[in-house]
Formats: structure tokens, C-alpha cells, sequence
């Protein structure tokens, strides 16, 4: 099956998971060097302080992204190694080194996809409230200014933030995730406002500067609701668990809470009636700014969870079968996880959708032949492939695909356990050995997808 000819087909990875070098060139401690170096929090006690060594080795990684014949990479950027102190003094090396990197990439012709932030925050920053106080929106202004400014001339994909229900969620109210607090519900609904006003705000920086020449987006993340049939009844239930507080979550992992101010200008109705009390005051005047006009919705997809409509039309969860197919880090293994979440998004909001992250994590390891057999992470993309392309047909407009991750790497609170690349990374080595599944996805990209059959 063929995908659309100007389709994107690329990998992803994130600052903090990959570049090692924590104290170098003038970079200061971001809340995960602080998180990661508590007893208890990380797997094994492993830290982000090496980790693929990429500051130093990205010559070496974009030969690699070359080899496998990727059009597009996806990587962010440490707001610690450009603005160490959160504000003021910009860090030149920090911005060199982003800036050596994007001409490797446009040297090797590979299109670079920069996310502003993907969870490293400044620990200083953190020190004084992090995503709980509202300064922290010129602060991200000023960094957002400081990466355009050194990398605008050449970077045109743009995205704001990575997963703000982690960030916010997993860090600020479940605290596994740096800083590891456990705030109350009106804690985090601040966090959440000030989150989507920095994201308008920067929008509008990006736009001064590159206009629509310029294709930004935002990655939000959520687990796709699948129907159990094809009823109109089981869809519709689908689309409401997707969108509605009420269904199966808690309000912070309900994909509307962030999507509906980001593409409608409004927090829908369920939830504001639960959040308003805590908003900052003054919040209807933000809406417009959060409503900036983007390119793009990403998405990172990674499982999802079959459900039907009761008599009612409710959902209702399937149980899971016994023996159903999961990951190494036990996430489901469903078929059709590209398939009904992209295909839900562009329906409600019209805007194309971009699969910003999407792969699994397996116990790789190399082979006495020197290679790294991967067969579940190939027969897992394929379905997911083939997910993503009935969504496609099914007429939702999907511009592109990021495999996570280009390379095994540090995965947060668990560490090294997990290995998701496509490129395998000896950690006490670091060297890299392209896995049978980076051969596949070479050729997958070579087909422009033909190679996915249904
Ligand atoms: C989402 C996050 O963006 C990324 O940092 C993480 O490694 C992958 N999913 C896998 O959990």
C-alpha cells in the first residue's frame, strides 16, 4: 500500500535520552540530572549523564540516519544547554553545537524536525515554580527566541511542547517523573494553562520569524480508543472515550483537555465545569493566543484499548484476552492504534495529523552473528503501518511517520532496561549496530510504504 506521495517518513529521538555530556560547554542541571540523581527514582539508578554520548558522536548518528535512508529527523533541543540559567545569558556553545547538527543533517539530506521541549527543564526554573508559575511563559518566550534566532535560517519544522500530559501528569501529580512532585488538581490545572499560553506565545515567535514558510505543531500523546467492530454504535463510543472526561480517565489524560483550547479556542464544556475554579484569572482572554493558527497536530501513539457501546452508547472496556500481546514494557500490542486515533483527530479539528512518535521496546540484544534480530518490532510496525494507512483511506489527512526512536536510549524512569531503537547502543561501548528492523524501515521508506501490505 502505497502512502501519499509527499508523505514524511522519519525517526525521533530527545535531548535528554540521548546526548550525554550533562556538565559540558557550559550546560547547567536540568530537573532530570536532579531527579535522576536521587536514590530510587531511575531503574537501576541510571542517569541521562552519558547516555548515546551523542553531543559528541552526532557526526557519527547522522551517518547512520543516512544509511538507513531517513528523509526526516526528529530530535529536541536542551533548553539547559542554551540558557542555563532559564533566562538571561544565552550559552553560544549550546546553540553551536544544535546549529553543527542541523548542517550535518541538511549535508547528509535529512529534513530536521525540532521540538522545543521534551521535559528537560532548567532545574533552576523548577527552583522557582516551573510550569506553576506564570513567568515561566516569557521564560519560554525568550528561550523559543534564542533557538530561532541560531537555527530559523535553516530548521522550518517546529514543534512546542512533547507530551504535556506527561510532563505535567506524570511529573507534577503522579511525581514518577522528574521533579517528582504531587501536586493537587488546582496545581495542575495552572500547569496546564500556563503550558498551552507558552505554546501560543511561542507560536506567534516562530511565525514572526519564518511566517508560513514555517510548519509548526505540537505533540501531544494519548491511548487510542479502538472500536470492537465497526458499528456506527462502537465508533461513536470511541470517539466520545477519546474526547470526553467523563469515559475512563482522570481529567489530565483526557486528549480534549489540551486539543480543544489548542484547535477550537475553548477547554470543552465537561471538563471546564471541573477545571474553572482553579484556571488563573483571566483566562478567557488567553484562548485566542492558545488558538494560534498551526500546521500541524503531532501525536504519539504507542497502544490503545478496544471498547464497545452499551445499550446507552457508553463505552464500555473490553477485557483484555489472556495472552494478548504486549511489549517489553507491557503496553498493548493493538493493530489498529494508527488507524482511529489520527483518523478522530483531523475529523474533529480539520488539521492534518503528524504520527511524531510511534514504537515499541523489546530485550534486544545482538545475536552470536554479530546482528540484532528485531522480528517484533518489525511485525509490530508493520501492523501499525497498515493501521495507519486505513486511516489514510478512511480519508483523514496524515502527513508523516517518526518510528521511535532512532536509538536505544535512556527511557526515563526506567532507564536503560528498555530498548526501543532501530540502532541498537552498547552502553558501555557506544557502538551502534543497525538492527534487522532499520533495514526493513529503510526499504519501508524506500516504497513510500508499498512494502506494508494489508
Ligand atoms: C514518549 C516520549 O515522548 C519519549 O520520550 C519516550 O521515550 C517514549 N514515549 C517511549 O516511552
Amino acid at each position: 500500500m502505497a502512502f501519499p506521495p509527499d508523505f514524511t517518513w522519519g525517526a525521533a529521538t530527545a535531548a535528554y535520552q540521548i546526548e550525554g555530556a550533562w556538565d559540558e560547554d557550559g550546560r547547567k542541571p536540568s530537573i532530570w540530572d536532579v531527579f535522576s540523581a536521587e536514590p530510587g527514582k531511575i531503574w537501576n539508578g541510571d542517569t541521562g549523564k552519558t547516555a548515546c554520548d551523542h553531543y559528541h558522536r552526532f557526526r557519527e548518528d547522522v551517518a547512520l540516519m543516512k544509511e538507513l535512508g531517513l528523509p526526516a529527523y526528529r530530535f529536541s533541543i536542551a533548553w539547559p544547554r542554551i540558557l542555563p540559567d532559564g533566562r538571561g545569558k544565552i550559552n553560544q556553545k549550546g546553540l553551536d553545537f544544535y546549529s553543527s547538527l542541523v548542517d550535518e543533517l541538511l549535508s547528509a539530506g535529512i529534513e530536521p524536525w525540532v521540538t522545543l521541549y521534551h521535559w528537560d527543564l532548567p532545574q533552576v526554573l523548577q527552583e522557582q515554580g516551573g510550569w506553576l508559575n506564570p513567568a515561566i511563559i516569557d521564560a519560554f518566550v525568550e528561550y523559543t527566541q534564542a533557538v530561532v534566532g541560531a537555527l530559523g535560517d535553516r530548521v522550518k519544522h517546529w514543534m512546542t511542547f512533547n507530551e504535556p500530559q506527561c510532563f505535567i501528569g506524570l511529573s507534577l501529580q503522579q511525581g514518577v517523573q522528574a521533579p517528582g512532585l504531587k501536586l493537587p488538581a488546582s496545581s495542575i490545572t495552572k500547569a496546564v494553562h500556563h503550558v498551552l499560553v507558552a505554546h501560543g506565545k511561542a507560536v506567534d515567535v516562530l511565525r514572526a520569524r519564518g511566517g508560513s514558510d514555517y510548519c509548526i505543531g505540537i505533540v501531544p500523546t494519548t491511548q487510542t480508543m479502538i472500536p470492537a467492530t465497526e458499528s456506527p454504535q462502537d465508533i461513536e463510543a470511541a470517539r466520545r472515550a477519546t474526547f470526553c472526561h467523563t469515559s475512563v480517565r482522570p481529567i489530565i489524560w483526557t486528549l480534549s483537555l489540551f486539543t480543544d483550547p489548542l484547535f477550537l479556542g475553548t477547554y470543552p464544556s465537561d471538563i471546564l465545569e471541573v477545571i474553572e475554579k482553579d484556571l488563573p484569572q483571566g483566562w478567557e482572554k488567553d484562548m485566542s493566543l492558545i488558538n494560534r493558527k498551526i500546521d500541524f497536530c503531532g501525536i504519539n501513539l504507542y497502544s490503545g484499548k478496544r471498547l464497545h457501546a452499551d445499550a446507552q452508547g457508553n463505552p464500555v472496556m473490553n477485557p483484555v484476552p489472556a495472552g494478548f500481546p504486549q511489549t517489553a514494557i507491557k503496553w498493548f500490542v493493538e493493530d489498529e492504534t494508527l488507524r482511529w486515533c489520527p483518523r478522530f483527530i483531523h475529523e474533529r479539528y480539520k488539521i492534518p495529523v503528524v504520527i511524531a512518535e510511534n514504537g515499541l521496546s523489546m530485550t534486544d540484544w545482538v545475536h552470536l552473528d554479530g546482528k540484532v534480530h528485531d522480528p517484533q518490532r518489525i511485525d509490530y510496525t508493520h501492523r501499525y503501518l497498515r493501521g495507519l494507512h486505513k486511516a489514510i483511506e478512511d480519508g483523514a489527512e496524515i502527513k508523516g511517520y517518526f518510528h521511535w526512536s532512532l536509538m536505544d536510549n535512556f527511557e526515563w524512569s526506567e532507564g536503560y532496561k528498555e530498548r526501543f531503537g532501530l540502532v541498537y547502543v552498547d552502553f558501555a561501548t557506544q557502538k551502534r549496530t543497525i538492527k534487522d528492523s532499520g533495514y526493513w524501515y529503510k526499504e519501508v521508506i524506500q516504497s513510500n510504504g508499498s512494502l506494508i501490505t494489508g
